[in-house]
């Protein structure tokens, strides 16, 4: 896709993957990128640069319910039908065994993670269609490949993006508008940090994939530039994906050597 003069979208802009692809997003030549998150009031400005974004603004959204989506988008005015490049980035975490799992927890990931990009799409969509041009790119996980334990719901929300964005990919063929999703592995933010704890009890983390959220939002720029449909980590994080889709003993064993249903010491 090229980025000159078209209006980006990106969720989770305040912090983590979302600013940082914000940021690098800010210095391509876009029309205008829309920085969204739940506290605009508290948007710390992004530099542009000479030949970078022309123009930079906060806006709310709050995915966490239905009826705040709808008032985000209905805030947005003519800008929601002006979005070239939507960056459903935004994203909760919640893991360990699933008996104590917190179930508030639980429907506010899917809301944000799964429910709520769904809506956030379809609301963006036609605006797209009718331009006959536009790119929706999600950011789903390693986690959406391979379904470690100790993350059965964040694994069954982030595999049901990667469900969602293939069957999008596959109905949006000869409209014009495409998709990209993100098999983001361990990048370095504060949800990695809330994992590492939180799976931590029962999964060792020690040894996991850690990169800076710049070099992944550069990938990422980057994959949106050449149109990739997805994209995956690198390091041993790229093993993990390649297993995903061999036989299931695979993960297994890697499982079997990370996992203990007894808290680690
Ligand atoms: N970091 C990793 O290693 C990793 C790996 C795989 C996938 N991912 C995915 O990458 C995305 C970004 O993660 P991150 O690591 O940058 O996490 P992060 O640092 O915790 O940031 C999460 C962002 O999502 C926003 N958010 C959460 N719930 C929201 C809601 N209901 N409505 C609107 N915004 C909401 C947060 O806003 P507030 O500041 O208002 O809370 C924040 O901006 C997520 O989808 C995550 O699942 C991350």
């Amino acid at each position: 896709m090229d980025l000159s003069g078209r209006t980006a979208l990106v969720t989770g802009s305040n912090r983590g993957i979302g600013r940082a692809l914000s940021e690098a997003l800010a210095r391509e030549p876009l029309g205008l990128l829309l920085c969204g998150m739940r506290n605009p009031g508290g948007f710390e400005p992004i530099a542009t640069g000479a030949s970078g974004a022309r123009e930079v603004k906060a806006v709310r959204i709050d995915l966490s319910s239905r009826e705040a989506i709808e008032q985000c988008c209905a805030e947005l005015g003519p800008d929601l039908a002006r979005i070239d490049l939507l960056v459903n980035n935004a994203g909760l975490v919640t893991g360990g065994l699933l008996e104590e799992q917190d179930l508030e927890e639980v429907y506010a990931m899917f809301q944000a993670n799964l429910l709520g990009l769904v809506q956030l799409t379809r609301a963006v969509l036609p605006g797209m269609l009718e331009r006959r041009s536009g790119k929706v790119v999600n950011n789903a996980s390693i986690s959406g490949y391979a379904f470690f334990p100790a993350a059965s719901t964040y694994a069954a929300s982030k595999a049901g993006v990667v469900a969602f964005t293939e069957s999008l990919r596959r109905e949006l063929k000869g409209t014009g508008v495409s998709t990209l999703h993100l098999a983001t592995g361990g990048v370095d933010t504060d949800m990695l940090d809330a994992t590492e704890e939180t799976y931590g009890r029962y999964l060792d983390t020690s040894r996991w994939d850690k990169v800076p959220a710049s070099e992944w939002a550069g990938k990422v720029i980057a994959a949106i530039r050449e149109d990739r449909t997805v994209l995956g980590p690198g390091g041993k994080t790229a093993v993990a994906k390649l297993a995903s889709r061999g036989p299931a003993f695979l993960l297994d064993r890697i499982s079997d050597r990370m996992f203990s249903r007894e808290p680690r010491a």
